[in-house]
């Protein structure tokens, strides 16, 4: 990583927790690694993308079911799936120091903190094991879910008695999931805790061509959509040797973080891995029988994967700007209208002059009634309300002044182009909708 590179990151990181973005987990005990807290601001915006998911991936579809299963499951799930077995990283520990590191993450064979000899690769499972119940025995394992697919396979015939869908169709989630990473970093993007949203969409098996290249235009609308910098965005097939045991064909989404270019998200070709592997483990039959002609078969899976906090910090490093705005460096964060966490901020011009405050009170109610996530911002001289507004992304900012008082007029400022305009009260709300 270039020092440059490393530099924005750090611009990132700090302003995503000076402005209320995402704070460490468990801060105040000093931390535990892996972990974040969104504040505020990065609920709003985490609410934004995971809406915008739902809308385009589930609700506007007539051929997608949503669903919400719980995050502890029967350990049998994972013995099924494969994940009990084989969802495993391998784990080097340095002979002299006793610092641990994922093997394939290294560049060289030797210790990068203190060059000490490592030791041979173990397998290292991921999964966070617990127990369910009072009773600690091997029945009462589980584990917290390590992705939300799994969820969505074992109600796959509870979706089928229920709402007695046709292929092709899906079923789609948002959850948390949870990862025993050997070495969670570069903030949000490698997290013991983070959350997903998947799609698996259930297809015959001769068609699954057709309905990758389908999703991946999905995903690739999306994206767009939500405004990442499709500059940074790039697309890798998954070769052979690296692909997850289940699946036959992997496209990653690569983006062009700070810290270089690494998965954003996956869209697999899982066959009927999951399905079949239940079928044997649970002696349910998940089979599918065509109501035409009776035709029963397994089918196929293609899964849109994409992470929710990889999805933030994408945004986050797609909309940083920096530029000098009066002869002074100026941050923003140039996000789409859809996604800021705040749409408008109203000032009065000076917090000191009640008539100013009870106006720009006058006019925040109006606009609140109208247009979701509206502030009054009465903090601080003018100056820093702009440089706050701006540094959380928001798309106009209105000032009220004495001409307000006066025309019933306001100034509308534009966040990208820092340039403001007259606007009369009754226009406003047609302006910033
Ligand atoms: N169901 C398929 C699956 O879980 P994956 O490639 O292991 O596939 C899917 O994960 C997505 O979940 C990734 O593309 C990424 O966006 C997100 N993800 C995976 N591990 C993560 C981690 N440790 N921290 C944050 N996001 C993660």
């Amino acid at each position: 990583m270039t020092k440059e590179n490393n530099t924005e990151m750090e611009k990132i990181v700090s302003l995503a927790k000076r402005r209320g973005f995402i704070f460490p987990g468990s801060d105040i005990y000093g931390g535990l690694s892996g972990t974040w807290d969104y504040g505020p601001l990065g609920v709003a915006l985490k609410n934004n993308v995971k809406n915008s998911w739902w809308h385009d991936f589930v609700d506007s579809r007539e051929d997608v079911y949503g669903l919400d299963a719980a995050i502890l499951m029967n350990h049998k799930v994972w013995q099924a799936s494969g994940h009990v077995e084989g969802f495993s990283d391998p784990l080097v520990e340095c002979t002299k120091c006793q610092e641990r590191f994922r093997e394939d993450q290294l560049e060289k064979k030797e210790c990068p903190s203190c060059g000490g000899v490592l030791s041979e690769p173990r397998e290292f499972n991921m999964m966070f094991e617990t127990h369910a119940g009072a009773l600690k025995d091997e029945d009462s394992v589980t584990y917290l879910r390590p992705e939300t697919a799994q969820g969505i396979f074992v109600n796959f015939k509870n979706i089928l008695d229920t709402m007695q869908p046709r292929l092709p169709f899906g079923i789609g989630q948002i959850g948390k999931a949870f990862r025993n990473e050997i070495a969670p970093r570069d903030f949000v993007f490698r997290a013991r805790e983070f959350e997903q949203m998947e799609v698996e969409y259930f297809i015959r098996p001769e068609e699954w061509q057709k309905h990758f290249e389908a999703w991946k235009e999905v995903m690739t609308n999306w994206m767009q959509k939500i405004g990442l910098d499709m500059k940074k965005v790039h697309e890798l097939d998954v070769p052979d040797n690296e692909r997850a045991h289940y699946s036959k064909k992997t496209i990653d989404f690569e983006f062009d973080f700070p810290f270089g270019r690494k998965e954003l998200y996956g869209l697999a070709y899982r066959t009927d891995y999951d399905l079949s592997k239940h079928i044997e483990h649970s002696g349910e039959n998940l089979q599918y029988v065509d109501p035409e002609t009776h035709e029963k078969l397994i089918p196929h899976v293609i899964e849109p994967s994409l992470g929710v906090d990889r999805t933030i910090l994408a945004l986050l490093a797609s909309s940083y700007t920096e530029d000098e705005v009066s002869g002074e460096v100026r941050t923003y964060l140039k996000f789409r209208k859809e996604m800021a966490p705040v749409k408008v901020a109203v000032f009065p011009l000076l917090k000191n002059k009640p008539e100013l405050v009870e106006k720009a009170k006058e006019v925040y109610e109006m606009l609140r009634k109208e247009v979701p996530s509206v502030v009054l911002d009465t903090n601080g001289n003018i100056g820093k309300r702009y440089r706050r507004q701006d540094e959380i992304g928001t798309p106009n900012t209105i000032t009220i002044d004495f001409d307000t008082l006066e025309d019933d007029t306001v100034t509308v400022r534009d966040r990208d182009t820092a340039k403001q305009e007259r606007v009369k009260i009754e226009e406003l709300l047609e302006k910033v909708r």
